[in-house]
């Protein structure tokens, strides 16, 4: 088992990829603490993860909630080996009409939120721990409609670097996650309707060069390398897992004679 005895917190633990990345941690040995905001989703998401997980509702962008969060993993756990800090929501502001509150939402909690919790994490973290970022492709690809959140995720890029420099001297390793489309609640949250969401999912499949959209379980394989000591020497990294689209973009729509 690769992380035996490791203790792990996940945030957005209760959806998508991080409940994907909360089973896979657990089944290779680590206790997992996961939080959401949605007390009903976090209820269910610990009966289906047993006794190895506890959750607790926290919005990450409330500094009270936070304390209160750290104090209680300090309790149950004592110390922390893994931070992922995945928690995250998507959000339209097109160029012409974007609305100003939206795009500061977007920032906050995708931005601001991750480098506060590593923050407040830090003095519960071990020597050679591992903290994962979760960032995007939309951090690097430009795309209609996503200034904001194009800039979260190429802000979190920036920002895991300087915290890996600060961090480097405990060992402590910083590096990134970079899901490309993926299936899971994100695209149908909020305004936008299933239909929309299946056909926006639709089209990523199509310009993607693995012709398919991502598993969460696709991303939690690669958030548990980066973990895990696999990847003892993998510092500051951004992996991306996208099938292809940033590195080989033009193999979904060029493919060979
Ligand atoms: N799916 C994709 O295609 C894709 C692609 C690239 C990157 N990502 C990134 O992957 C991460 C996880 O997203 P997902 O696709 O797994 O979507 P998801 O199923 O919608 O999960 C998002 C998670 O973030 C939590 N969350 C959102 N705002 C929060 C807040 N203010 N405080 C605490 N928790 C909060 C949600 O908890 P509640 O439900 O309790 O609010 C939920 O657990 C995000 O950072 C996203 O940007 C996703």
């Amino acid at each position: 088992m690769k992380l035996e005895g490791k203790k792990a917190l996940i945030t957005g633990g209760n959806s998508g990829i991080g409940f994907a990345t909360a089973q896979l941690f657990i089944h290779e040995g680590a206790e997992v603490a996961i939080t959401g905001r949605d007390q009903k989703t976090l209820d269910a998401a610990v009966e289906k993860l047993g006794s190895k997980a506890v959750a607790y509702r926290a919005d990450v962008t409330d500094s009270n909630a936070r304390a209160d969060l750290f104090s209680k993993i300090g309790q149950r756990f004592g110390n922390l080996d893994i931070v992922f800090a995945n928690a995250g929501i998507a959000g339209a502001t097109p160029l012409g009409s974007a609305d100003e509150t939206v795009f500061e939402n977007i920032i906050r909690i995708n931005l601001t939120s991750a480098f506060f919790t590593v923050q407040a994490a830090l003095p519960l973290l071990n020597d050679g721990a591992s903290i994962i970022l979760n960032s995007s492709v939309i951090g690097s690809l430009g795309h209609p409609g996503s200034a904001a959140y194009a800039a979260s995720k190429a802000g979190i890029r920036g920002m895991a670097r300087s915290i890996a420099s600060e961090l480097s001297p405990r060992n402590i390793r910083v590096n990134i996650v970079a899901p490309g489309a993926t299936r899971t609640p994100i695209w149908s949250r909020g305004s936008t309707s299933s239909e929309k969401a299946d056909e926006r999912s639709a089209q990523w499949a199509t310009v993607t060069p693995l012709s398919r959209l991502g598993e969460p379980d696709d991303v939690a394989k690669a958030v548990l390398f980066l973990a895990s000591d696999d990847s003892s020497y993998i510092q500051s990294v951004e992996l991306f897992v996208d099938g292809g689209i940033v590195g080989s973009p033009t193999g979904a729509t060029f493919r060979s004679a």
